[in-house]
Order: structure tokens, then sequence, then C-alpha cells
């Protein structure tokens, strides 16, 4: 076995072979399946995507319906769930609440039946049917009022627009924020994805690989710089504050949220189609208020960083979107997840394929032969 040199953050180390999704950092490539994803943005919806990303094949017509309609029939929680839900804090994060529900999911299911391709295919429909209907029960449970019951009658994005906000939502921000889910659902192995793998390869049940998942992403140098993005442009303001605050973080060497990408070394080709969904919304219902703030922001970035690579990643203009949408702040990584979802079951899938666990190993900096101390002494 070749000894390699310890990399921080496994840069550059392959963790897996995969044939889930391509990306091409100094290109601004990302593909699914070998498909380039401004192609599945326009032509695609995000279920038929997920099915292309964990089944391998994009649906016939008939297995797409067959996909949506499971989907469909599983949308609601069990009563035990929702109460479960009642007793979380109102002011904890919606991302813990969905870490926590994903987790319980597991008492009623785990049967841990990993050869069985019935448990596995109920474990995926469970689990995109049901993790938008947790966020949006949250959402309303935390404002004293029920969760409102899937309807039937709905996709995929238009059904969890509409049991967020309480009532049906224009076709049009359905298909934006359908269009987001897709752009979302999959990026290589990335920290949530990988862990994810990691938990699957101990052959624990799905609902413990995408609670961890889950918790991954919550983190603000992964999927939780959507909601950082926004305090960040409230805290600039203005455009002429823009420049300061720029300097400012490169004097302090802070990190400027929703930049840089450890593949990409270009604006993230999601980024791109994210801001033009953000424009397109901003045409129909009136601009955001802190969009030319935004736009003054990248392009300070790009002059004083674009030489070291840094440029817009996905996490950038997606909160702008969902703003618009009329989904809270917090509920932004909730919804990231609600989209990764279709990556990590794929990858969970693809893990269990060709199963070895991860057990990496370490470079030992400690001590050894240490003299155990007696407490007087210490
Ligand atoms: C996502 O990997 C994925 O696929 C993730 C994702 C997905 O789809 O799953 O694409 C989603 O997580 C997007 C990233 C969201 N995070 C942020 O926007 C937080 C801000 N960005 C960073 O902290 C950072 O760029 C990371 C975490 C995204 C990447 O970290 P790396 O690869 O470990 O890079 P680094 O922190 O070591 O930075 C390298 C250099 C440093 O400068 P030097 O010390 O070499 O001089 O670039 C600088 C950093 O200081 N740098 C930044 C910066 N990002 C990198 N400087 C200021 N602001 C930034 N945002």
């Amino acid at each position: 076995m070749t000894v390699c040199e310890y990399r921080a953050g496994l840069e550059g180390i392959p963790a897996t072979q995969s044939s889930i999704s391509f990306v091409d950092g100094q290109r601004g490539i990302l593909e699914y399946r070998g498909i380039p994803i401004e192609e599945l943005a326009q032509k695609s919806n995000f279920v038929e995507t997920s099915h292309l990303l964990i089944w391998g094949k994009l649906p016939t017509k008939e297995e797409l319906e067959n996909f949506e309609q499971e989907i469909r029939l599983h949308r609601r929680l069990k009563y035990r769930i929702r109460d479960m839900m009642k007793c979380f804090p109102e002011g904890g994060h919606p991302m813990d609440a969905l870490q926590a529900c994903a987790a319980a999911l597991g008492l009623f299911y785990s049967r841990r039946a990993l050869d069985d391709p019935a448990y596995i295919n109920a474990a995926v429909i469970r689990l995109l049917a049901k993790i938008p209907t947790m966020v949006a029960a949250f959402q309303l449970m935390r404002k004293g009022n029920d969760p409102v019951q899937p309807r039937d009658d709905l996709g995929y994005s238009a059904n969890f627009l509409y049991m967020l906000n309480e009532k049906e939502p224009d076709p049009f921000a359905a298909q934006i924020l359908d269009v987001c889910l897709m752009l979302h659902a999959e990026h290589t192995i990335n920290a949530s994805t990988f862990s994810a793998m990691v938990t699957a390869s101990t052959l624990t049940d799905p609902y413990a690989v995408v609670a961890s998942a889950v918790g991954t992403l919550a983190g603000p140098l992964h999927g939780g710089a959507n909601e950082e993005v926004i305090s960040m442009l409230e805290e600039i303001g203005s455009v002429e504050n823009v420049r300061p605050y720029v300097e400012q973080c490169i004097e302090k060497k802070s990190k400027i949220m929703g930049f840089g990408h450890r593949v990409y070394k270009v604006k993230d080709p999601r980024a791109i189609i994210l801001q033009d969904l953000a424009e397109q919304l901003f045409e129909k219902y009136g601009v955001d208020q802190f969009y030319d703030v935004a736009v003054e922001l990248e392009r300070v970035v790009h002059e004083k960083m674009g030489h070291k690579g840094i440029y817009a990643n996905v996490d950038y203009y997606s909160g702008l979107v969902y703003r618009k949408l009329g989904i809270p702040t917090d509920l932004f990584t909730p919804v990231f997840a609600v989209s990764r979802i279709a990556g990590w079951l794929a990858h969970w899938k693809e893990q269990l394929n060709e199963n070895r666990i991860f057990r990496p190993t370490q470079i030992y900096t400690g001590t050894h032969a240490a003299p155990y101390i007696p407490m007087s002494e210490r």
C-alpha cells in the first residue's frame, strides 16, 4: 500500500469511486449522471432528477408516474412524529428539528434489511416524501399553528410551498423552487455526502445516514452559508459599504459567506443559474432590497480575490431566491436538505453496492509512555 502524505480536509484525496455526478472546477462544469446541470435545469424537474440520481437513469413515462405517485402517497407524517415535534423548542433551529425527525424515522422503520430491494425502495420513497413535510410542519408548529396536510393534487415543489405558506403557490414560484431543488440535489463527495457515506458504510439504517448528513450540512462552511449570506448582506446594508467590508475581511482574514469552493476556481455554475432565477423572480414580484449590494459584493470580491479562484458559490444567490418565495431565512438550509436528500440517497445506494467500512488512518502527534500524574501533583 502506498502511504500518502497528510492533507488537511482530505484535499485532493479520492475517498470513493462514483458515477453519480461530476464536477470540473476549472471549467465550471457540473453533470448529474453525465447530463449537464444547465440542461436538467431547463428540461427536467426535481422528482425526475432524483430518479436519475438515485436509480441511475432517466425514468420512462410510466416509471416517472409511479415514482411520483409513490412519493405523493408517503408525504404524510405519523402523528407520533408530529407529537414529538410539538415538544421541540420553537426557538430551536429548523436544521436541528429536521435532524431529529430524520433520525426518529428509524424508530419506525429500522429493519436494516439492506439486501432487500423493497426495503431500499421504501426508504428512498419515504425520505424523499417526508423530509419536506417535516420542514413545513416545524415551520407551522413553531408559530403555534397545526401543520397543514400535504395536497395530493400538487407537485413536489408546489406542495412544499403550500405546506410552508398555507396557501397554494403561484405555479411560476413553484417552478422556480423546483429548479432550485434540482440545482442543489447532488454535488459529488461534499462534506454532508461524505458524512452520509461514512455512516452508510457501517450498514446502519438509512434514517441514521440522512440524520448524520443533515447535521453536517447545517454548518456555516457548508449548507449553512446560505443563511449567513443574508445576515452578511443585511450587515453591509448598502452598496457604498461593500468595498470597506471586503477590505476589512481581507485584513482580518475572515471568510466572506457564499464565496470560495474547494473544487470550483470559477463562478459555480449553479450560482449562475440561481442569479438568473433571482432576476426572473424580481422581474415578476419586485427586486430584493439587497440585490444591488449582492451584485456589488460579487464584483468587488472578483476584483480583489478572483486571482485566488474565489468566486460566488451555490449558497450566494439561493437565499435571495428563497426570500422572494416567502421562505424564512432559517429555513434556507432545510430547503437545501430537502433537495440534497436525493444525492445522499444516491450515494447511500452506491455505497451499499460495493461497501467497505470507512476506516482511514491518522498521524499520531501525541506523546508515548507518559506517566500518570496523581491528582495532588497536577
Ligand atoms: C457548499 O463541496 C461542496 O460540494 C459543497 C457545496 C455542495 O453543493 O455540497 O458546493 C455547498 O458547501 C458551498 C460552500 C459554502 N460555504 C461558504 O460560502 C463559506 C465561505 N467559504 C469558505 O469558508 C471556503 O471557501 C470553503 C469552506 C467553501 C472551502 O474551503 P477550503 O477549500 O478549505 O478553502 P480555504 O478555507 O482553505 O481557503 C483557501 C484560501 C484561503 O486563503 P490563504 O490562507 O490561502 O491565503 O482562500 C481563502 C482562504 O482564506 N478563502 C476565502 C474564502 N474562501 C476561501 N477568503 C475569504 N472569503 C472566502 N469565502
